[in-house]
């Protein structure tokens, strides 16, 4: 396994996707926070669209440009070659990101991703993950408000309790946000495609190496009223419980038998009966290709909420923590979840993988185990909450 040191490629970081609605608000955080002498590249299908957003951006951050399209393959690789680290927000990744990822894999660059779509993460492990190892590439999907509050906001409260004992978190998510065209487009191709979510989960069931003598689960909870936060809880099916699993089964800090449950967190009755409707008629409607096309045509691609909206918009992850005896309460917190604070934690992955020193990892990693501590600190730097409310 090699590490690519700084001069191996020429540049340190390529942004890929970076004219979509995430790209700009990456390229601008990238642009505004870099650290001095960073060499990197804002890299898309359209020249001309590349080059009017890096003479948007802040005088003295000159990116390189870099044409790319994901329907030629070949100028992935070359993409690949020239980077440290690959940043791509070109989704949905399922039907865009896998030649990306073969060619991190095969060119020895680190990748990271915004994907929630756990079928591509599970496809991308069966196929890329041993290729992956042998260059040294780490694979980090999931670096956005998926996984990254849900994957650092578990590993952060195990760190609170005792080692070696079994443990439980669940967390409480709840957050005040609108969603993108790309982050819709993503979910009701999820939604479409259970049958081959399922069956590329039973794949990498069939390949990954069974954990022995511990043990990691993140069970689905069952709705009920979280007396502990104050407030209804329902089952989240997003990718994150998959994400802090992994993580689990990865890192023996937490403990012999780890459980993760996953919920929403929402105050009144009315409101929660309502989300489980809405979300019952989304996953309906998108079984069907003339709904699925009518909804898709409501919200764009290269659309999203706008700087008022994101303005107003928060996240709250509470989490509680139990084991060995003790009980405690976390909180990680922030701002616009889907795009301020999303934009902010894939480039200061970016940033983590480029430059910082960091655990020995390689292959398809996840955010706590490539990068814990590090990118915690940074995110904590950057504004982000990550604290211990109580403890009894
Ligand atoms: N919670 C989270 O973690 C989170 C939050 C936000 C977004 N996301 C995910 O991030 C992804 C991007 O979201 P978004 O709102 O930024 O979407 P978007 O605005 O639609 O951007 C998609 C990007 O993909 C590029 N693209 C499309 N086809 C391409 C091709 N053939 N070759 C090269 N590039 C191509 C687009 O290029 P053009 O600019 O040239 O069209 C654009 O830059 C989605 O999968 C979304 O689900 C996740």
């Amino acid at each position: 396994m090699s590490r690519l040191s700084g001069s191996d490629r020429p540049y340190d970081i390529v942004l890929f996707g970076a004219t979509g609605f995430v790209g700009v608000l990456t390229a601008e955080y990238l642009a505004a926070h870099a650290p001095e002498g960073l060499r990197w590249a804002v890299a898309g299908r359209g020249k001309a669209k590349l080059e009017a957003l890096r003479a948007s951006l802040p005088e003295g951050s000159e990116p390189g440009v870099l044409v790319a399209d994901v329907a030629d393959p070949a100028s992935l690789r070359r993409l690949a070659e020239q980077a440290r680290v690959v940043a791509s927000t070109v989704g949905p990744y399922v039907k865009y990101g896998e030649d990306l990822v073969a060619a991190c894999a095969d060119t020895g660059a680190d990748y990271l991703d915004l994907c929630g779509e756990p079928e591509f993460v599970d496809l991308t492990y069966v196929r890329h993950d041993a290729r992956a190892r042998e260059t040294g590439a780490r694979l980090v999907h999931a670096c956005g408000f998926d996984s990254v509050p849900h994957d650092l906001g578990a590993y952060f409260t195990v760190r609170q309790l005792p080692e070696g004992v079994p443990l439980t978190v669940d967390a409480y998510v709840t957050a005040d946000a609108a969603f993108s065209g790309g982050t819709f487009a993503s979910a009701l191709g999820q939604f479409a495609r259970g049958r081959q979510m399922a069956a590329a989960a039973r794949d990498r069931a069939r390949h990954e190496p069974r954990l022995m003598g511990r043990r990691a689960l993140a069970p689905t909870g069952v709705p009920r009223f979280a007396g502990e936060v104050g407030a209804w809880a329902l089952p989240l099916p997003t990718i994150d419980p998959q994400i802090v699993k992994r993580s689990a089964r990865a890192l023996e800090r937490y403990g012999p038998d780890f459980r993760y449950r996953h919920y929403a967190a929402v105050r009144r009755l009315p409101v929660a009966v309502g989300g489980v409707a809405a979300m019952g008629a989304l996953f309906t409607a998108a079984q069907l290709p003339p709904a699925r096309r009518w909804l898709s045509d409501r919200i764009k691609p290269g659309e999203g909420p706008g700087p008022q909206k994101r303005a107003k918009s928060w996240f709250s992850v509470r989490f509680v923590g139990e084991g060995g005896g003790r009980r405690v309460f976390t909180e990680v917190s922030g701002g616009d979840p889907g795009y301020g604070e999303t934009a902010k934690m894939f480039a200061e992955s970016a940033l983590c993988l480029a430059f910082d020193e960091l655990p020995e990892t390689a292959g398809q990693v996840t955010t706590a185990v490539a990068m814990g501590d590090a990118l915690t600190e940074r995110l904590r730097a950057a504004g982000i909450t990550f604290r211990v409310a109580a403890t009894r």
